[in-house]
């Protein structure tokens, strides 16, 4: 344990300067505030469809975060020790980007209820059921994402909110100095608690600065050293369940708390200046992916990291958490890794994981996926057998109130300025439309009309009062991508570290982007292959049948679903033969989801032989076998975007067909 004096001015400040005077170290980039950035076309359905599932629903009738159980809550999961807080993390910027004025009011309405119930120590509830139970920080940091984003929603809401806030970092303060408020999972999650402080030191300090630093000092000093664990000599480089964790708290392992901790060295370098904490947290990112990484864009953790197998699950935290943490590491780093593995994942693990509808998730998603049931035996060494289940809460309710994340983070850091303000950067690309005012008081709109990553074009359309530099991220995988301008001819594009710029004039431009990607292979265990054009993997996809079993008593659309495969999966493919075909709508509109079976306008076709591929559960297949015998004559399979697919074989064995 440390000495409260100690830790009371953060180390490596620089010598002389008062802690008051610190200035945080800048952001390569700054995000919009929330509402600035809205989704548009098939993404804007995207939204709605979240909306009009489970995600905007479970306020009525789920039992953790529906208003009935706020007072005095009956779960350990209840109100801000988990549920409440996830919930009102994710559930605020949906409604601010789709004007959903019914969920608009549900966050408000928790927000005041949070507020209103504070106790006189400042402590913030509503308190769990059991109040012997001891008083963890953890499980209020999403609450706080979710007040900064109100408030840079609704500046005018900072008068009612920020001195709540302050009371409760005082209790925070005070019960970290006399090392109480933390357990593992508070001990892990700390980078997030020091975002938060930090957003408070550079936009509402009012006086308070010591005592935020001291804070997040303190939680620091308390946490996991992350940066240790990001160093490659610890760094567990296989499935975790049968190694040592050599640090003291084994939840450093535990997948979402990388996810979160991930972020953890840079938002400490922007308070202690120490550059070597960017590295951590990039490595740490590097290592994450070599060693755990799927062709989805995720990691896989079936509760602990899961090595690289194929049966090996992934959970939906794991992806909305990763997703926030990347557009988080972009900005504070500026390397284009990032931005490029989130938009994977969007477009990838995160539809994959839900069905179409988004009425029902998983808990955990594997890359070759033959049915998903309630397996026997559990290939899951931690997680439950019913963990790959489509339904309401399988295996751990948190997936269900933390999922809603995902979507409306991936589209409010889509964009993001250059620190003076002046500049404008496309980051994700898809359809989006922008109204924002940059630095001189530039009013700047920009439209996005694609149906990317369904199709490799996207026209642009940017009206601003002056004339400012317009950026767009050029994916790394973009090798003859072409821009014109206004109608110009069309010039190969020239990033610089990711970005290319567009000098644009005050009235309206237009820019027609083209990013056509080559169908790439990618390597995976066993002598087995995943297969990529641009922004999305392939996958085939089994067809399947589907039993419903169980249906929640108040929501008879909340469902949980047994899916099995109605046909062989058992293929090896010849990668010679892949070749790609687009079927783009007439209308020029994408159905409604369209994340579902034979939905997407994009396939790839292979030449396909059947092997002796065997199962090493009643329902769970096993690694892909090396150098296959065929069974039967080549034929021909097609292969779907990944997030289409509920079942699927996405890393395959191959063979020569000729
Ligand atoms: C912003 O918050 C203020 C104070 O609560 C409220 O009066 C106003 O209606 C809010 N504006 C919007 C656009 O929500
Ligand atoms: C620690 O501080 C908190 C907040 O001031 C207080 O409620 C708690 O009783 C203290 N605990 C101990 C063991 O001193
Ligand atoms: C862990 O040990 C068990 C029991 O020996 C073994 O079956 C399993 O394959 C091991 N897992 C890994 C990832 O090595
Ligand atoms: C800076 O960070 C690195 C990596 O996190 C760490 O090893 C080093 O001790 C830190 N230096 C100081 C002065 O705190
Ligand atoms: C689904 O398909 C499996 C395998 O063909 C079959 O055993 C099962 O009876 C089917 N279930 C339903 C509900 O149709």
């Amino acid at each position: 344990m440390i000495t409260p004096l100690a830790v009371l001015v953060p180390l490596a400040i620089g010598s002389g300067v008062l802690a008051q005077n610190i200035q945080l170290a800048p952001k390569q980039y700054h995000n919009l505030p929330l509402g600035k950035i809205k989704p548009s076309g098939w993404l804007y359905d995207q939204l709605t469809v979240q909306i009009n599932g489970l995600a905007g629903h479970e306020h009525d009738f789920y039992d953790y975060v529906a208003q009935s159980d706020w007072l005095g809550g009956d779960s350990y999961y209840s109100d801000l020790e988990e549920a409440g807080s996830y919930w009102f993390n994710g559930l605020v910027p949906n409604g601010v980007i789709m004007d959903d004025a019914t969920i608009m009011s549900q966050t408000q309405q928790f927000m005041d209820f949070v507020f209103a119930n504070q106790d006189s120590t400042g402590w913030i509830g509503p308190e769990v059921f059991d109040l012997s139970k001891p008083r963890y920080l953890w499980g209020r940091y999403p609450f706080l994402f979710g007040v900064m984003q109100m408030v840079e929603y609704n500046s005018s809401l900072a008068d009612v909110v920020i001195p709540p806030i302050y009371k409760f970092v005082n209790v925070a303060n005070s019960m970290l100095q006399n090392g109480t408020g933390f357990e593992p999972w508070t001990q892990t999650r700390w980078g997030d608690f020091v975002i938060a402080l930090e957003w408070l030191y550079e936009n509402y300090p009012n006086g308070n600065e010591d005592l935020l630093l001291s804070t997040m000092s303190l939680i620091q000093e308390h946490g996991v050293a992350w940066d240790e664990v990001f160093e490659d000599q610890y760094f567990p480089k296989t499935a975790t369940e049968n190694l040592t964790n050599p640090f003291n708290n084994v939840l450093t392992w535990h997948g979402v708390n990388m996810a979160e901790g991930l972020k953890a060295p840079a938002a400490s370098y922007r308070y202690t200046h120490n550059q070597s904490q960017l590295d951590s947290s990039s490595q740490g990112w590097d290592l994450l992916f070599q060693y755990h990484g799927r062709p989805s864009g995720i990691f896989a953790a079936d509760e602990y990291l899961a090595g690289l197998q194929a049966v090996r699950g992934t959970e939906l935290c794991d992806v909305v958490e990763t997703m926030f943490s990347g557009s988080y590491l972009y900005q504070v780093i500026g390397d284009p890794k990032f931005a490029d593995r989130v938009e994977r994942i969007a477009y990838n693990a995160l539809p994959a994981t839900l069905t179409g509808t988004m009425w029902s998730r998983q808990y955990l998603q594997q890359q070759n996926q033959v049915a998903a049931m309630n397996m026997t035996p559990d290939p899951f060494p931690t997680d439950t057998s019913y963990s790959n289940v489509f339904g309401l809460q399988p295996n751990h309710p948190c997936c269900t109130v933390n999922h809603p994340q995902g979507w409306p983070k991936f589209v409010t850091n889509a964009f993001v300025t250059t620190p003076d303000q002046a500049s404008l950067i496309h980051l994700y690309l898809g359809p989006f439309s922008v109204a924002t005012t940059l630095a001189n008081g530039n009013a700047v709109n920009v439209a996005v009309d694609t149906i990317y990553p369904f199709s490799d074009t996207l026209t642009t359309t940017i009206r601003a009062d002056a004339a400012f530099t317009y950026y767009v991220r050029i994916p790394s995988w973009v090798s003859k991508g072409t821009i014109a301008i206004n109608g110009g001819a069309e010039e190969a594009v020239a990033p610089s570290n990711g970005l290319h710029a567009i000098s644009v004039g005050a009235g309206t431009t237009t820019i027609i982007l083209n990013v056509p990607p080559e169908i790439t292979l990618e390597s995976r265990p066993e002598g087995s292959v995943a297969v990529h054009r641009g922004p999305l993997h392939y996958a085939f996809d089994i067809s399947r049948n589907q039993t419903v079993l169980t249906q929640n008593a108040q929501q008879p659309l909340a469902v949980d679903l047994q899916f099995l495969a109605t046909e062989a999966w058992q293929y090896a493919i010849d990668p010679s033969t892949l070749t790609f075909h687009s079927n783009p709508p007439s209308s020029g509109t994408l159905p409604s989801p369209i994340f579902d079976s034979g939905l997407p306008p994009l396939t790839i076709t292979a030449t396909a032989c059947l092997i002796e591929w065997g199962l090493a559960g009643s329902e769970f297949v096993d690694s892909p076998p090396e150098n296959p015998e065929c069974t039967g004559a080549p034929t021909e399979i097609t292969l779907w975007p990944f997030g289409a697919t509920k079942l699927r074989i996405g890393e395959f064995p191959v063979f020569k067909s000729t």
